[in-house]
């Protein structure tokens, strides 16, 4: 793996899921392998999970992580080629991202999109920009379209949970929000379980809020939650906003929250969120602080999905670890 950006970058899912568990059953088994490795973890915008996960995950392996909150104590990055930098950016990524590459092995950025300009979102314009002038591996800790760190924990946890010799039936189920979020984790969720093709994928929203086809192609899609709900073994709740009219808020009914009554309809599904989460505006306290919600083990296992990824970039040969860049520019 040269760089964790998408389900793409990932030749066997199953084989990236079992080191995962393996490194939940004995996370220290190779420290050794990020001695004197150093990981930069890169934040445009906030984060719980993914900055303490990744860090944790880096540490088992050996690695230091040192977390820079380039959004708010950096100089504000310019990403668009040819810019005439005389507004409110100050350095250009083609100069931040080459010193970065110098002082770490491996960038891990988080980003998010506008939700202005969908064809600027989609096209990645920020991780993009650090792949091409950083000169090593980048792995993703969300980006503008995707979120695969946590998906890859989506997979584990339901691996690990799935105990029955049948294909699980798997919903994602769009949840009402009070205002526009990104797509990322919903793109990412339906990216990862069509290619691990390990279930039966049913996704679930109101008129309006269709996803992106190059991620949901493959998934039964259905305006009828009741009906999508029907035998689900597990349920992924998540808001997004309008994906065609781009970053809009249409309707925001609560009757697409999740409820106990709601979960009556699935073979007593077990309920996942990435979090954070809106209580009792996508998903009720009751279902949260029930049972059937796996949510606390979901986040988790972010620390085994971030392990497996940077375990497999730093078994990479030494060569595809760091390229010249004035070979590349
Ligand atoms: N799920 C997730 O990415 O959480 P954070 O935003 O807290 O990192």
């Amino acid at each position: 793996m040269k760089q964790f950006i998408s389900a793409n970058d990932v030749s066997d899912i199953n084989a990236l899921v079992q080191k995962a568990l393996a490194y939940k059953a004995d996370p220290f088994k190779d420290k050794a392998l990020g001695q004197n490795k150093r990981i930069g973890c890169l934040f445009l915008n906030p984060s719980m999970r993914t900055r303490l996960s990744t860090q944790i995950a880096a540490q088992n392996l050996g690695m230091e992580a040192v977390v820079f909150n380039v959004g708010s104590e950096g100089w504000a990055l310019e990403f668009e080629e040819e810019a005439i930098m005389s507004g409110n950016t100050v350095e250009h990524v083609k100069d931040a991202a080459p010193v970065m590459g110098k002082y770490f092995d491996i960038l891990a950025i988080r980003t998010f999109p506008s939700l202005k300009n969908k064809e600027d979102d989609y096209s990645e314009l920020f991780i993009n920009q650090f792949i091409k002038y950083a000169g090593v591996p980048v792995v993703s800790l969300e980006s503008s379209t995707l979120h695969p760190l946590q998906s890859l924990t989506d997979v584990i946890t339901i691996q690990e949970t799935f105990k029955e010799k049948r294909k699980p039936k798997i919903v994602l189920t769009w949840a009402p929000h009070v205002k526009p979020l990104p797509q990322c984790v919903a793109n990412s969720f339906s990216q990862w379980i069509n290619q691990w093709n390990e279930a039966e994928f049913v996704i679930t929203h109101p008129e309006d809020y269709e996803l992106a086809e190059q991620f949901t192609n493959g998934a039964t899609i259905t305006h009828d939650q009741d009906a999508a709900l029907k035998d689900a073994d597990y349920v992924y709740v998540k808001n997004w906003s309008t994906y065609n009219d781009y970053g809009k808020i249409y309707v925001n009914d609560p009757d697409w929250m999740l409820t106990n009554e709601k979960l009556r309809l699935t073979n007593n599904a077990k309920v996942m969120h990435c979090l954070p989460v809106r209580r009792n505006v996508e998903l009720s306290d009751e279902v949260l602080d029930g049972a059937n919600s796996i949510v606390t083990l979901e986040a988790s296992n972010r620390v085994w999905a971030a392990q497996a990824v940077l375990s497999e970039i730093l078994s990479l040969p030494k060569s595809l670890q760091r390229r010249d860049l004035n070979d590349q520019l």
